[in-house]
């Protein structure tokens, strides 16, 4: 019996793509030959595999009349475009919830690394440094004052971490959330303006596009850190660039980024900047666990059953 036909963007990760080789026909994608290299399963087509970084347009959608299923291999779907989707009745899934702790983690472990210069304080040991002298001192993390960006499920898992350092927190998102006891800041610029730490956890699109602008950066101020987890998109990078040029702020823990893989060069050779290229969900316990969970969306979605994980702007027009 033959398998469904499904097609993955090219790139995406090894585990989503073996755990859909084991149910599936799949058809790898290139998304600058789609025209070309799918005219033949085009119309066999069920379902669409991507992860969180892709861009899914509606042009893309279009080439596939039996799509059923977008499933996204990550929690993050600012890529993909939901009124197109909605138009066709096609579901589009994510991964929410199981890459929470490891992006949470991440987010730690770069203020910390930015604030005590673990990045820079290694390559000087390493390059035979230390035996010349020692290092500025950093920035003490436990009981400063941190503002995070989108008090969401990862912001919440931030603030769990944060309170283990005894910090005081506060946040801004899109409305007050009355259980939880930090406080509440309407706007990301008197976020800044109020704390030592900002770090960023929203999702991308263009609701949230160069939220942290230079004048968030101005009142995060020559002693304030910044911490992006979320999406590069969210950052105007050319002001947070300049920032750091010009000593705005102190410093900064990145793992995306407006153009990934192209990092600006300008921030290469600062010492006061930690750098990783969006690793924030990147062990292989959670990648499995993302693995297992769009696999989960994608078998459900191809064969008329109720997915699991439906992104929320489709919770009501699609069924579930
Ligand atoms: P979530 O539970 O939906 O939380 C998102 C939070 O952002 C919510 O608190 C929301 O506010 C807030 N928000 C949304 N739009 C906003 C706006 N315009 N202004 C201010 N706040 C806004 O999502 P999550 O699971 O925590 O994930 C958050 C994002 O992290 C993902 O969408 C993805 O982009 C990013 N991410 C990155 C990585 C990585 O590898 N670096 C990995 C995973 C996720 P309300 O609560 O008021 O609605
Ligand atoms: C990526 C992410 O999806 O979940 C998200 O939104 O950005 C990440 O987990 C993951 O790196 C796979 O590409």
């Amino acid at each position: 019996m033959s398998l469904p036909v499904v097609v993955a963007l090219k790139g995406i990760h090894p585990f989503y793509l073996r755990a859909l080789e084991s149910c599936f026909t799949v058809h790898t994608l290139d998304p600058g030959m789609e025209q070309a290299a799918m005219a033949g399963v085009a119309p066999q087509v069920l379902g669409l595999a991507s992860s969180g970084e892709s861009k899914v347009p509606a042009s893309l959608m279009a080439q596939f009349p039996a799509l059923k299923i977008v499933s996204v291999f990550g929690v993050g779907y600012d890529g993909v475009d939901l009124q197109a989707a909605r138009t066709r009745g096609i579901a589009v899934t994510h991964t929410p919830g199981v890459l929470t702790d490891d992006v949470a983690d991440l987010a730690m472990a770069l203020m910390l690394a930015v604030a005590r210069g673990v990045a820079r304080a290694d390559q000087h040991v390493r390059l035979g440094k230390w035996p010349a002298g020692g290092l500025p001192l950093g920035r003490k993390v436990s009981g400063a004052r941190l503002g995070i960006v989108g008090l969401g499920r990862i912001g919440h898992a931030i603030a769990k971490r944060a309170q283990a350092f005894d910090m005081e927190i506060s946040y801004t998102a899109r409305s007050e959330k009355s259980e939880a006891a930090f406080t509440y800041y309407a706007d990301a610029q008197s976020l800044a303006a109020a704390v030592d730490f900002l770090v960023v956890i929203t999702p991308g699109g263009a609701a949230t596009r160069n939220l942290v602008n230079a004048e968030v950066l101005k009142s995060l101020g020559s002693d304030g850190y910044l911490i992006n987890v979320a999406r590069g998109s969210v950052i105007d990078e050319d002001a947070l660039v300049a920032a750091l040029q010009a000593g705005t702020i102190a410093g900064a823990g990145l793992d995306v980024f407006a153009s990934e893989p192209q990092v600006p060069e300008a921030l290469w050779a600062m010492p006061n900047v930690v750098l990783t290229p969006h690793i924030a969900s990147g062990t292989v316990q959670t990648r499995e666990a993302m693995a297992a969970l769009a696999l989960a969306n994608m078998q459900a979605g191809t064969s008329g059953q109720p997915v699991r994980t439906m992104v929320p702007e489709l919770q009501e027009s699609t069924t579930e």
